[in-house]
């Protein structure tokens, strides 16, 4: 999930074509903008900082041997978020503490300043919910497989370490499960066995019928979604207000939507 690497199949290096890069500025007056994206998820504070502050050292630089400032700098997205509790990430505070004790320059109002954050600002604001079609004991585990798979939660099958995401239970009326817990599998309705969007997590006795909630789903999650088993994307509501509102935002996908991908 880098995209900061030398390998990287993003941006110019600047261990390597500094020079080439700096002689781009002096011959193009057009070129006004920096722009830095170190990461996406898993990135400390201090490595986000350390990016920006490179490119801004370069900014210095263009200025310098350019005589004319540049016009912004991007500072692109990858603030984490904490997909294991709401205590943690993001902390937009911190990171702009970190940044006016290290780029000082940035704020100094010579450069617009661009952000591109994406998930920090979404995850958090969406969950998925979805009702057990049944469950099994077998292997000596326990399995509750779901309507929502790897087709919606694309990079915690494949990398469910790096991506776990927190799963609540309820009784099919909405309220809370409670009463003693056990190690669960959350498994999908794919035809593959990869097809698990939790594994030994501690719940309560799952029953067919009940409700699994999948927390901090409101980015990469939905515009994921992969055409594989041909299923139909699931509808989006919104809720506003308290007692909430709810609101469809985008109704889920027709039959002739789907034929009409394929055709
Ligand atoms: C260039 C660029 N900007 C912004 C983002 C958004 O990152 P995030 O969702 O982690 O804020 C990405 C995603 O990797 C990206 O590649």
């Amino acid at each position: 999930m880098s995209t900061g690497m030398r390998g990287s199949k993003f941006g110019v290096s600047l261990g390597e074509k500094r020079q080439a890069i700096l002689e781009a500025f002096a011959g193009r007056p057009w070129l006004r903008a920096l722009h830095v994206h170190t990461g996406s998820q898993g990135y400390s504070l201090d490595s986000l900082v350390e990016g920006i502050r490179r490119v801004m050292a370069l900014g210095v630089e263009i200025r310098a041997s350019c005589g004319r400032p540049l016009a912004a700098i991007d500072i692109g997205g990858g603030m984490p978020v904490d997909y294991r509790s709401d205590a943690g990430w993001p902390r937009f505070g911190e990171y702009a503490a970190a940044l006016r004790e290290r780029v000082p320059e940035l704020f100094e109002g010579e450069f617009k300043i661009v952000t591109e954050f994406g998930r920090s600002l979404h995850a958090k604001a969406g969950w998925t919910a979805s009702r057990v079609e049944y469950t099994k004991q077998s292997g000596g585990r326990r399995i509750a497989v779901v309507h929502a798979g790897a087709d919606l939660f694309l990079r915690t099958a494949y990398m469910p370490e790096t991506w776990p995401l927190r799963i609540t239970v309820y009784q099919p009326d909405g309220t809370p499960k409670e009463g003693a817990t056990a190690p669960w599998d959350i498994a999908g309705p794919l035809c593959f066995s990869g097809d698990f969007i939790a594994r030994d997590r501690e719940l309560p006795a799952i029953e067919p019928g009940d409700l699994v909630v999948v927390h901090d789903t409101g980015a990469y999650t939905l515009t994921m979604w992969s055409r594989y088993n041909s299923r139909l994307a699931p509808a989006v509501w919104g809720h506003e207000g308290d007692p909430p509102r709810l609101g469809m935002l985008k109704p889920a996908e027709t039959m002739e939507q789907l034929l009409g991908f394929w055709e």
